[in-house]
């Protein structure tokens, strides 16, 4: 490391070991109070001539933003594994190298992903709330069923480090799991999973659907009406992927109309305020973009972040570089 510490700026509060490395190791302003937006985060990197900028997805840095990062930034360092709020391109022809926090959070993200099935399928949000209400009757044993997890048929959406670590999991449910992904896996890393290579054909033998795959930018929802008509009625649909993938009002439609029995929500498409029609069914399980929100996995996120500062302070190879 040169003898002056690198200069960095966070948009978010990491926790407690990141930032102490980050005031041992790193020359950094004081903690933000609250997350800082794409304009505050320039402006400080003017400030403190931030050689890097560590943030995540609520702090996108897209066309005119890009083109206004401070010529002393040399590093984007994206606290996530996904990459939309990000012009990539951009960022790379302007010299500003970028990297982001793949693998440490796919165990994380399969959990929650687990959670938002069992929950969804057995209707955990209505049961929660009428505990909180007191409970205070006896339910007849036809009264709020939910719908069995094991023996369903699971599909995944996207079969990368994230799918597969569900499709394991799932395993261990006892369910049937399909995955389309944009090209077939080797057999070793399918984890007993049967390979559609057209969505639309495996969708009709969907007990439950889940999706995870990165939304790419200004690209239409892949769950359209069209879509989740292909799934069968009764069926779930989990996204702890990004909300761009679906069409809320389709979505919204399917769960009144009880073609959908239910869904299980980590992502949005207007994050940090859902559309308010979502956010009032009462039976939808919801999470606030937290498939990472484990001391383990955002601290070993952060430390990540500022391996790859670090190793560019240092004239050497990032450790998890983006490339365009
Ligand atoms: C990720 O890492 O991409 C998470 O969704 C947080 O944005």
């Amino acid at each position: 490391m040169p003898s002056e510490k690198p200069r960095l700026i966070r948009s978010v509060r990491l926790p407690a070991a990141v930032e102490k490395r980050i005031e041992t190791d790193f020359t950094a302003p004081p903690v933000p109070d609250a997350p800082l937006d794409t304009a505050a985060m320039l402006a400080l990197a003017e400030k403190q001539q931030a050689f890097a900028m560590l943030v995540t997805h609520h702090c996108p840095l897209k066309g005119a933003d890009v083109a206004a990062i401070p010529d002393c930034v040399k590093l984007v360092a994206t606290v996530s594994v996904g990459l939309d709020h990000l012009d990539v391109p951009a960022l790379l022809a302007r010299g500003i190298q970028v990297c982001n926090t793949p693998d440490v959070l796919t165990d994380c993200n399969a959990d929650l992903t687990m959670m938002l099935i069992l929950a969804a399928c057995r209707r955990a949000a209505e049961y929660y709330t009428l505990m909180k209400n007191g409970w205070g009757r006896t339910l007849e044993m036809d009264e709020m069923l939910g719908m069995r997890v094991s023996g369903k048929t699971l599909g995944i959406v996207g079969m990368g480090r994230i799918g597969q670590a569900v499709a394991r999991r799932a395993r261990g449910f006892d369910m049937k799991v399909l995955y389309h992904n944009r090209r077939r896996l080797d057999p070793a890393q399918e984890e007993g999973a049967t390979y559609f290579e057209n969505l639309e054909e495996m969708l009709p033998h969907c007990n439950i659907l889940t999706l995870h795959m990165p939304a790419t930018p200004g690209a239409p929802p892949l769950m359209t009406a069209k879509m989740f008509g292909l799934l069968p009625r009764g069926s779930v649909l989990v996204n702890a992927a990004r909300g761009a993938l679906v069409d809320e009002t389709a979505l919204l439609d399917a769960l009144r109309s009880g073609h959908l029995f239910n869904a299980g929500l980590d992502v949005y498409q207007n994050e940090p305020n859902p559309n308010p029609s979502i956010l009032a069914l009462p039976k939808i399980f919801m999470t606030p973009h937290t498939g990472s929100a484990t001391v383990e996995t955002r601290t070993a996120m952060g430390m990540l972040s500022l391996d790859n500062v670090a190793a560019l302070a240092a004239n050497k190879p990032l450790v998890t570089p983006v490339t365009a």
